[in-house]
């Protein structure tokens, strides 16, 4: 069974909506095999197992508002009762047992998103407003698979510092590694970083300048950033959201906003995107430990580091244990 009580009560993203067709798709999400199917009534969620044999569902097919066990041909309802055994006569009465576990399951900005136990109405999905904007234009990223815990993924992203070395010549410039004192602050539902300047590569011409960084921390496994030059006006926002896999194993998922550039391919952002996420692979895979300290006094911490705290604090409160060292944060003043 599923061992965070925090991430299985969060709205968590699977997959994209454009990776769903009407064939069944397997999504590995807290350890568990979850299958995702389409219907003509939308998108559904259920533990990836038929009750019969044990047989993944996934490897089935969708008829009608069913979806079919491909071993002996059950048929679940989209409410995950089975109504279909095609090896009794139609009369028989199906035993109630003879079904799989549905899980909430919703469409959101281009993602799937499901939500493993707990009620579908409490929480929000996180906030999102640049999709849909006609001002501007979204682009998916590839999914991106790191062998890494989904916090320490979600914090890499959240890093400001790292942006002049890891991605020097495009995000940052290891020439102006310095980052101005800056702080996080508490709205309501979640952490909002004041605008941060960092000078980089500003559209990836040589046209450098200092462009303001805004992060936040919407959920567990699920953050955003704004990045605005003053100068023109132009707003780059990203949604960037990790499927749990396994405990170090993580999928990437990000949303990729522009006012500017609109006429641009979606081939050159995601290229782009592959690009900077290839260079964050290569550190954050090799991080040890790979779970997440929680614990402050485990590693040293910079004002620099202050959207990283926000980060640590907030998991040990909320106390999430999948993909960190599960100790609760330490008080600390941010
Ligand atoms: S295992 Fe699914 S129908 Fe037999
Ligand atoms: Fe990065």
């Amino acid at each position: 069974m599923f061992q965070d009580k925090v991430l299985t009560h969060d709205w968590l993203a699977a997959a994209y909506s454009d990776d769903l067709s009407y064939k069944p798709l397997q999504v590995m999400i807290l350890d568990e095999r979850v299958v995702l199917f389409r219907t003509k009534s939308g998108v559904h969620a259920f533990k990836d197992l038929c009750i019969h044999r044990g047989a993944a569902l996934s490897g089935g097919k969708v008829a009608g508002e069913c979806i079919v066990c491909p071993y002996h041909g059950w048929e679940y309802n989209t409410d995950g009762m089975c109504v279909k055994i095609p090896q009794q006569p139609p009369e028989r009465v199906i035993p109630p047992k003879a079904r799989t576990v549905k899980y909430a399951c919703v469409e959101k900005y281009g993602i799937i998103w499901v939500k493993l136990a707990g009620d579908p109405e409490e929480d929000e999905l996180p906030q999102y407003e640049e999709s849909g904007d006609p001002e501007f234009k979204t682009v998916c990223a590839d999914p991106f698979v790191l062998h890494a815990a989904a916090p320490r993924v979600v914090e890499n992203f959240l890093d400001v510092s790292h942006l002049a070395f890891v991605h020097d010549g495009s995000l940052g410039d290891s020439n102006y590694p310095l980052i101005p004192n800056y702080r996080v602050h508490w709205q309501g539902n979640r952490y909002v970083s004041d605008e941060i300047p960092v000078y980089a590569d500003a559209d990836g011409t040589g046209n450098y300048g200092t462009l303001y960084y805004t992060f936040e921390i919407l959920r567990p496994t699920t953050a955003r950033l704004k990045k605005v030059n003053r100068e023109n006006g132009q707003i780059f926002s990203m949604l960037f959201t990790v499927v749990p896999n396994h405990e170090r194993k993580s999928t990437v998922l990000a949303l990729v906003s522009r006012n500017y550039d609109l006429d641009q391919s979606d081939e050159y952002y995601k290229d782009f995107q592959n690009e900077i996420i290839l260079q964050d692979a290569s550190v954050v895979e090799n991080q040890r430990p790979e779970e997440l300290p929680l614990d402050l006094q485990a590693e040293l911490h910079l004002p620099a580091d202050r959207v990283s705290i926000a980060y640590r604090q907030w998991l040990g409160k909320l106390g999430v244990t999948f993909g960190s060292d599960g100790t609760a944060a330490r008080s600390k003043a941010i």
